[in-house]
Protein backbone atom coordinates (compact mmCIF):
# COMPACT_ATOMS: atom_id res chain seq x y z
CA UNK A 1 0.00 0.00 0.00
CA UNK A 2 1.44 3.37 -1.09
CA UNK A 3 0.37 6.28 1.09
CA UNK A 4 0.85 9.98 0.47
CA UNK A 5 1.24 11.81 3.77
CA UNK A 6 0.43 15.51 3.50
CA UNK A 7 1.83 18.13 5.84
CA UNK A 8 1.76 21.86 5.29
CA UNK A 9 1.61 23.98 8.38
CA UNK A 10 3.06 23.96 11.88
CA UNK A 11 0.21 22.09 13.61
CA UNK A 12 0.50 19.24 11.07
CA UNK A 13 4.08 18.25 11.83
CA UNK A 14 3.50 16.82 15.32
CA UNK A 15 0.49 14.89 13.99
CA UNK A 16 2.36 13.15 11.15
CA UNK A 17 5.56 12.33 13.07
CA UNK A 18 4.20 9.27 14.94
CA UNK A 19 2.31 8.02 11.87
CA UNK A 20 5.52 8.00 9.86
CA UNK A 21 7.35 6.26 12.69
CA UNK A 22 4.66 3.60 12.86
CA UNK A 23 4.66 3.03 9.08
CA UNK A 24 8.45 2.69 9.11
CA UNK A 25 8.24 0.11 11.89
CA UNK A 26 5.74 -1.92 9.87
CA UNK A 27 7.72 -1.70 6.64
CA UNK A 28 10.84 -2.89 8.50
CA UNK A 29 8.72 -5.93 9.49
CA UNK A 30 8.44 -6.65 5.74
CA UNK A 31 4.82 -5.56 5.66
CA UNK A 32 3.79 -4.06 2.33
CA UNK A 33 3.34 -0.42 3.26
CA UNK A 34 5.26 2.63 2.06
CA UNK A 35 4.78 6.39 2.02
CA UNK A 36 5.77 9.59 0.29
CA UNK A 37 5.99 12.65 2.51
CA UNK A 38 4.65 15.76 0.83
CA UNK A 39 5.30 19.18 2.37
CA UNK A 40 3.09 21.77 0.72
CA UNK A 41 5.28 24.58 2.04
CA UNK A 42 2.32 26.42 3.57
CA UNK A 43 4.65 27.18 6.48
CA UNK A 44 8.25 27.56 5.41
CA UNK A 45 10.37 29.46 7.97
CA UNK A 46 12.86 27.46 10.00
CA UNK A 47 10.99 28.26 13.21
CA UNK A 48 7.56 27.45 11.73
CA UNK A 49 8.64 24.27 9.94
CA UNK A 50 12.34 23.23 9.76
CA UNK A 51 12.95 22.97 13.50
CA UNK A 52 9.94 20.63 13.88
CA UNK A 53 11.40 18.24 11.31
CA UNK A 54 14.75 18.23 13.12
CA UNK A 55 13.40 17.83 16.65
CA UNK A 56 10.69 15.28 15.88
CA UNK A 57 12.93 13.20 13.61
CA UNK A 58 10.61 13.63 10.60
CA UNK A 59 12.41 12.56 7.41
CA UNK A 60 13.14 15.05 4.67
CA UNK A 61 9.99 15.43 2.53
CA UNK A 62 10.00 13.60 -0.80
CA UNK A 63 8.35 16.64 -2.37
CA UNK A 64 8.07 20.28 -1.35
CA UNK A 65 5.50 22.40 -3.18
CA UNK A 66 6.70 25.77 -1.80
CA UNK A 67 3.12 27.00 -1.73
CA UNK A 68 3.40 29.39 1.24
CA UNK A 69 1.94 32.90 1.48
CA UNK A 70 -0.83 34.45 -0.60
CA UNK A 71 -4.54 34.64 0.04
CA UNK A 72 -6.58 31.61 1.14
CA UNK A 73 -7.46 30.82 -2.46
CA UNK A 74 -4.03 31.51 -3.91
CA UNK A 75 -2.46 29.17 -1.38
CA UNK A 76 -5.11 26.46 -1.82
CA UNK A 77 -4.93 26.67 -5.61
CA UNK A 78 -1.11 26.52 -5.67
CA UNK A 79 -1.17 23.37 -3.52
CA UNK A 80 -3.87 21.73 -5.67
CA UNK A 81 -2.04 22.37 -8.94
CA UNK A 82 1.24 20.93 -7.62
CA UNK A 83 -0.36 17.87 -6.04
CA UNK A 84 -2.39 17.07 -9.14
CA UNK A 85 0.76 17.26 -11.29
CA UNK A 86 2.49 14.84 -8.95
CA UNK A 87 -0.38 12.34 -8.80
CA UNK A 88 -0.75 12.34 -12.57
CA UNK A 89 2.97 11.57 -12.91
CA UNK A 90 3.01 8.99 -10.13
CA UNK A 91 -0.08 7.95 -8.25
CA UNK A 92 -0.61 6.41 -4.79
CA UNK A 93 -3.25 4.19 -3.16
CA UNK A 94 -4.32 6.52 -0.39
CA UNK A 95 -3.90 10.19 0.52
CA UNK A 96 -3.61 10.73 4.26
CA UNK A 97 -4.32 14.24 5.50
CA UNK A 98 -4.27 15.55 9.06
CA UNK A 99 -5.98 18.42 10.85
CA UNK A 100 -7.74 21.34 9.25
CA UNK A 101 -5.31 23.60 7.44
CA UNK A 102 -5.57 24.67 3.79
CA UNK A 103 -3.18 21.88 2.75
CA UNK A 104 -5.55 19.29 4.30
CA UNK A 105 -8.50 20.40 2.20
CA UNK A 106 -6.52 21.12 -0.99
CA UNK A 107 -4.88 17.69 -1.20
CA UNK A 108 -7.97 15.72 -0.23
CA UNK A 109 -9.94 17.36 -3.07
CA UNK A 110 -7.21 16.59 -5.61
CA UNK A 111 -6.86 12.96 -4.52
CA UNK A 112 -10.59 12.33 -4.48
CA UNK A 113 -11.07 13.82 -7.95
CA UNK A 114 -8.49 11.34 -9.19
CA UNK A 115 -10.54 8.55 -7.58
CA UNK A 116 -8.04 7.85 -4.83
CA UNK A 117 -8.99 6.98 -1.27
CA UNK A 118 -8.67 9.73 1.36
CA UNK A 119 -7.99 9.16 5.07
CA UNK A 120 -8.51 12.09 7.45
CA UNK A 121 -6.76 12.08 10.81
CA UNK A 122 -8.57 14.31 13.34
CA UNK A 123 -11.82 13.98 11.38
CA UNK A 124 -15.21 15.06 12.67
CA UNK A 125 -14.30 17.89 15.02
CA UNK A 126 -16.43 20.99 14.53
CA UNK A 127 -16.58 24.52 15.93
CA UNK A 128 -19.75 25.23 13.89
CA UNK A 129 -18.20 28.64 13.20
CA UNK A 130 -17.96 29.17 9.48
CA UNK A 131 -16.04 32.40 9.86
CA UNK A 132 -12.97 30.26 10.59
CA UNK A 133 -11.15 29.05 7.45
CA UNK A 134 -10.32 25.86 9.37
CA UNK A 135 -14.00 24.98 9.84
CA UNK A 136 -14.57 25.15 6.08
CA UNK A 137 -11.48 23.00 5.57
CA UNK A 138 -12.85 20.42 8.04
CA UNK A 139 -16.29 20.33 6.45
CA UNK A 140 -15.02 19.98 2.88
CA UNK A 141 -12.41 17.37 3.79
CA UNK A 142 -14.87 15.26 5.77
CA UNK A 143 -17.42 15.42 2.95
CA UNK A 144 -15.05 13.47 0.65
CA UNK A 145 -13.10 11.34 3.17
CA UNK A 146 -13.22 7.53 2.96
CA UNK A 147 -11.63 6.68 6.33
CA UNK A 148 -12.29 8.91 9.33
CA UNK A 149 -9.79 8.67 12.20
CA UNK A 150 -11.14 10.53 15.21
CA UNK A 151 -9.76 11.91 18.47
CA UNK A 152 -13.01 11.79 20.46
CA UNK A 153 -16.42 10.17 20.65
CA UNK A 154 -17.93 13.61 20.12
CA UNK A 155 -16.24 13.75 16.74
CA UNK A 156 -17.76 10.34 15.94
CA UNK A 157 -21.18 11.75 16.82
CA UNK A 158 -20.67 14.80 14.60
CA UNK A 159 -19.90 12.47 11.70
CA UNK A 160 -22.82 10.15 12.44
CA UNK A 161 -25.10 13.21 12.53
CA UNK A 162 -23.89 14.02 9.02
CA UNK A 163 -25.00 10.60 7.88
CA UNK A 164 -21.52 9.08 7.58
CA UNK A 165 -21.55 5.28 7.68
CA UNK A 166 -20.29 4.22 11.11
CA UNK A 167 -18.13 1.51 9.52
CA UNK A 168 -15.92 4.26 8.09
CA UNK A 169 -15.36 5.97 11.47
CA UNK A 170 -12.49 4.82 13.68
CA UNK A 171 -11.98 6.36 17.13
CA UNK A 172 -8.21 6.02 17.51
CA UNK A 173 -7.09 8.78 19.89
CA UNK A 174 -4.84 11.74 19.27
CA UNK A 175 -1.57 11.60 17.31
CA UNK A 176 -0.60 15.07 18.57
CA UNK A 177 -0.61 13.59 22.05
CA UNK A 178 1.48 10.61 20.86
CA UNK A 179 4.16 13.15 19.99
CA UNK A 180 3.76 15.05 23.24
CA UNK A 181 4.08 11.95 25.43
CA UNK A 182 7.02 10.60 23.44
CA UNK A 183 8.95 13.87 23.67
CA UNK A 184 8.03 15.01 27.18
CA UNK A 185 11.29 13.76 28.66
CA UNK A 186 13.28 15.73 26.06
CA UNK A 187 11.68 19.13 26.50
CA UNK A 188 14.33 21.84 26.31
CA UNK A 189 14.70 24.89 28.49
CA UNK A 190 14.71 27.91 26.13
CA UNK A 191 17.80 30.10 26.21
CA UNK A 192 15.85 33.13 27.37
CA UNK A 193 14.42 31.28 30.42
CA UNK A 194 17.27 32.16 32.77
CA UNK A 195 18.08 35.48 31.08
CA UNK A 196 14.53 36.65 31.78
CA UNK A 197 14.72 35.21 35.34
CA UNK A 198 11.67 33.01 34.74
CA UNK A 199 10.63 30.87 37.68
CA UNK A 200 8.68 27.61 37.32
CA UNK A 201 4.88 28.21 37.61
CA UNK A 202 5.47 31.94 38.01
CA UNK A 203 4.93 33.07 34.41
CA UNK A 204 2.24 32.82 31.74
CA UNK A 205 2.44 31.82 28.07
CA UNK A 206 0.46 33.62 25.38
CA UNK A 207 -0.14 32.66 21.72
CA UNK A 208 -2.43 34.38 19.21
CA UNK A 209 -2.72 33.92 15.49
CA UNK A 210 -6.44 33.59 14.58
CA UNK A 211 -7.44 36.13 11.94
CA UNK A 212 -10.44 37.10 14.14
CA UNK A 213 -8.10 38.14 16.98
CA UNK A 214 -5.06 39.51 15.21
CA UNK A 215 -6.03 40.88 11.81
CA UNK A 216 -7.70 43.99 13.23
CA UNK A 217 -5.13 46.08 15.07
CA UNK A 218 -7.53 47.58 17.64
CA UNK A 219 -8.74 44.12 18.80
CA UNK A 220 -5.22 42.76 19.07
CA UNK A 221 -4.10 45.84 21.01
CA UNK A 222 -7.05 45.66 23.44
CA UNK A 223 -6.39 41.98 24.21
CA UNK A 224 -2.67 42.54 24.75
CA UNK A 225 -3.13 45.61 26.93
CA UNK A 226 -5.70 43.77 29.10
CA UNK A 227 -3.39 40.80 29.57
CA UNK A 228 -0.43 43.08 30.30
CA UNK A 229 -2.41 45.04 32.92
CA UNK A 230 -3.89 42.00 34.68
CA UNK A 231 -1.03 39.54 34.89
CA UNK A 232 -0.03 40.64 38.43
CA UNK A 233 3.50 41.31 37.22
CA UNK A 234 3.94 37.68 36.24
CA UNK A 235 6.01 37.70 33.02
CA UNK A 236 3.90 36.72 29.99
CA UNK A 237 5.96 34.99 27.31
CA UNK A 238 4.49 35.65 23.88
CA UNK A 239 5.99 33.73 20.94
CA UNK A 240 4.70 35.83 18.06
CA UNK A 241 3.29 34.04 15.00
CA UNK A 242 4.32 35.62 11.64
CA UNK A 243 0.71 36.59 10.91
CA UNK A 244 0.49 38.47 14.25
CA UNK A 245 3.94 39.95 13.88
CA UNK A 246 2.97 41.74 10.66
CA UNK A 247 0.16 43.59 12.45
CA UNK A 248 2.07 44.24 15.68
CA UNK A 249 4.97 45.91 13.89
CA UNK A 250 2.89 48.97 13.12
CA UNK A 251 1.43 49.33 16.61
CA UNK A 252 4.58 50.32 18.49
CA UNK A 253 3.22 48.88 21.77
CA UNK A 254 5.30 48.85 24.96
CA UNK A 255 4.50 46.32 27.69
CA UNK A 256 5.35 45.90 31.39
CA UNK A 257 4.88 42.13 31.58
CA UNK A 258 4.57 40.77 28.05
CA UNK A 259 7.85 39.55 26.61
CA UNK A 260 7.71 38.96 22.86
CA UNK A 261 9.88 36.19 21.39
CA UNK A 262 10.10 34.50 17.97
CA UNK A 263 8.00 31.40 17.26
CA UNK A 264 9.63 28.61 19.25
CA UNK A 265 10.75 25.08 18.47
CA UNK A 266 8.51 22.22 19.66
CA UNK A 267 10.68 21.03 22.53
CA UNK A 268 11.32 24.52 23.87
CA UNK A 269 7.72 25.67 23.54
CA UNK A 270 6.40 22.67 25.42
CA UNK A 271 9.03 23.06 28.15
CA UNK A 272 7.69 26.57 28.59
CA UNK A 273 4.05 25.42 28.61
CA UNK A 274 4.60 22.54 30.99
CA UNK A 275 6.23 24.77 33.58
CA UNK A 276 3.91 27.75 33.21
CA UNK A 277 1.14 28.87 35.56
CA UNK A 278 -1.29 29.17 32.67
CA UNK A 279 -1.52 29.43 28.91
CA UNK A 280 -3.66 32.03 27.16
CA UNK A 281 -4.24 31.10 23.52
CA UNK A 282 -6.49 31.06 20.49
CA UNK A 283 -4.96 27.83 19.18
CA UNK A 284 -6.89 24.55 19.20
CA UNK A 285 -3.98 22.12 19.42
CA UNK A 286 -2.40 23.86 22.41
CA UNK A 287 -5.61 23.33 24.41
CA UNK A 288 -5.16 19.57 23.93
CA UNK A 289 -1.53 19.71 25.05
CA UNK A 290 -2.33 21.79 28.16
CA UNK A 291 -5.10 19.32 29.03
CA UNK A 292 -2.64 16.44 28.94
CA UNK A 293 0.01 18.38 30.89
CA UNK A 294 -2.59 19.59 33.43
CA UNK A 295 -1.78 23.26 32.82
CA UNK A 296 -4.65 25.80 33.15
CA UNK A 297 -5.64 27.17 29.76
CA UNK A 298 -7.77 30.17 28.73
CA UNK A 299 -9.01 30.17 25.17
CA UNK A 300 -9.52 33.54 23.50
CA UNK A 301 -12.36 32.30 21.31
CA UNK A 302 -16.12 32.05 21.62
CA UNK A 303 -16.23 28.42 20.51
CA UNK A 304 -14.03 25.38 20.18
CA UNK A 305 -13.94 22.30 18.00
CA UNK A 306 -12.33 20.50 20.94
CA UNK A 307 -15.00 20.63 23.70
CA UNK A 308 -13.45 17.74 25.64
CA UNK A 309 -10.59 20.08 26.59
CA UNK A 310 -13.25 22.01 28.53
CA UNK A 311 -15.55 19.26 29.81
CA UNK A 312 -12.68 16.94 30.75
CA UNK A 313 -9.51 19.03 30.59
CA UNK A 314 -8.13 22.29 31.96
CA UNK A 315 -9.38 24.63 29.26
CA UNK A 316 -12.03 27.34 29.55
CA UNK A 317 -13.55 29.48 26.82
CA UNK A 318 -12.86 33.10 27.74
CA UNK A 319 -13.92 34.59 24.40
CA UNK A 320 -12.63 37.99 23.43
CA UNK A 321 -14.61 40.03 25.94
CA UNK A 322 -12.07 41.98 27.97
CA UNK A 323 -14.05 41.72 31.23
CA UNK A 324 -14.18 37.92 30.89
CA UNK A 325 -10.45 37.92 30.40
CA UNK A 326 -9.95 39.91 33.62
CA UNK A 327 -12.34 37.57 35.48
CA UNK A 328 -10.45 34.54 34.15
CA UNK A 329 -7.12 35.95 35.31
CA UNK A 330 -8.56 36.79 38.75
CA UNK A 331 -9.82 33.23 39.10
CA UNK A 332 -6.43 31.85 38.11
CA UNK A 333 -4.53 34.00 40.60
CA UNK A 334 -7.02 33.13 43.36
CA UNK A 335 -6.07 29.49 42.77
CA UNK A 336 -9.59 28.50 41.69
CA UNK A 337 -8.73 26.86 38.34
CA UNK A 338 -10.04 23.34 37.76
CA UNK A 339 -7.53 20.48 37.54
CA UNK A 340 -9.05 18.30 34.78
CA UNK A 341 -8.23 14.81 33.56
CA UNK A 342 -7.17 13.15 30.31
CA UNK A 343 -9.62 12.25 27.52
CA UNK A 344 -10.09 8.63 26.50
CA UNK A 345 -7.43 7.11 24.20
CA UNK A 346 -5.10 10.10 24.45
CA UNK A 347 -2.52 7.55 25.48
CA UNK A 348 0.35 7.79 23.01
CA UNK A 349 -0.81 4.90 20.82
CA UNK A 350 -3.09 6.58 18.28
CA UNK A 351 -0.67 6.36 15.33
CA UNK A 352 -0.16 2.62 15.84
CA UNK A 353 -3.92 2.15 15.82
CA UNK A 354 -4.21 4.13 12.59
CA UNK A 355 -1.50 2.18 10.80
CA UNK A 356 -2.89 -1.18 12.01
CA UNK A 357 -6.28 -0.17 10.63
CA UNK A 358 -4.82 1.02 7.31
CA UNK A 359 -3.16 -2.37 6.87
CA UNK A 360 -6.47 -4.12 7.43
CA UNK A 361 -8.21 -1.84 4.93
CA UNK A 362 -5.64 -2.80 2.30
C1 LIG B 1 -2.36 28.37 9.56
C2 LIG B 1 -3.61 27.49 9.56
C3 LIG B 1 -4.16 27.39 10.97
C4 LIG B 1 -3.10 26.96 11.96
C5 LIG B 1 -1.93 27.95 11.86
C6 LIG B 1 -0.83 27.59 12.84
C7 LIG B 1 -5.08 27.52 7.59
C8 LIG B 1 -6.33 28.08 7.03
N1 LIG B 1 -4.64 28.09 8.74
O1 LIG B 1 -2.75 29.70 9.83
O2 LIG B 1 -5.20 26.42 10.96
O3 LIG B 1 -3.62 26.97 13.27
O4 LIG B 1 -1.45 27.89 10.53
O5 LIG B 1 0.31 28.33 12.64
O6 LIG B 1 -4.50 26.63 6.99
N2 LIG B 1 4.16 32.99 7.28
C9 LIG B 1 5.49 33.26 7.45
N3 LIG B 1 6.32 32.21 7.71
C10 LIG B 1 5.86 30.93 7.78
C11 LIG B 1 4.50 30.69 7.62
C12 LIG B 1 3.66 31.73 7.38
O7 LIG B 1 5.93 34.39 7.38
O8 LIG B 1 6.66 30.01 7.97
C13 LIG B 1 3.22 34.08 6.98
C14 LIG B 1 2.46 33.80 5.68
O9 LIG B 1 3.18 34.21 4.59
C15 LIG B 1 1.16 34.53 5.90
C16 LIG B 1 0.97 34.47 7.41
O10 LIG B 1 2.24 34.14 7.97
O11 LIG B 1 1.27 35.87 5.51
C17 LIG B 1 -0.05 33.46 7.79
O12 LIG B 1 0.26 32.15 7.30
P1 LIG B 1 -0.88 31.20 6.71
O13 LIG B 1 -0.26 29.92 6.29
O14 LIG B 1 -1.68 31.94 5.72
O15 LIG B 1 -1.89 30.90 7.87
P2 LIG B 1 -1.76 30.90 9.44
O16 LIG B 1 -2.38 32.16 9.94
O17 LIG B 1 -0.36 30.58 9.85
Amino acid sequence: MKIDIIAGARPNFMKIAPIIESIEKQSNNKINISYRLIHTGQHYDKNMSGSFFEQLGIPKPDYNFDAGSGTQSEQTAAIMIKYEELLIKETCDLCLVVGDVNSTMACSIVAKKLNLKVAHVEAGIRSFDLSMPEEINRMVTDSITDYFFTTSELANNNLLNLGINKKKIYFVGNTMIDTLLKNEKNFLKPEFFDKENLVIKKYLVLTMHRPSNVDEAHKLKALLVTIDNNSRNFPVIFPVHPRTSKILKNLGLKFQSIIMVSPMSYLEFNFLVKNSKCVITDSGGITEETTVMGVPCMTLRNNTERPETITIGTNELIGTDLDNLKTGLNKLFKGDWKSGSIPKLWDGKAANRIVDLLLKLN
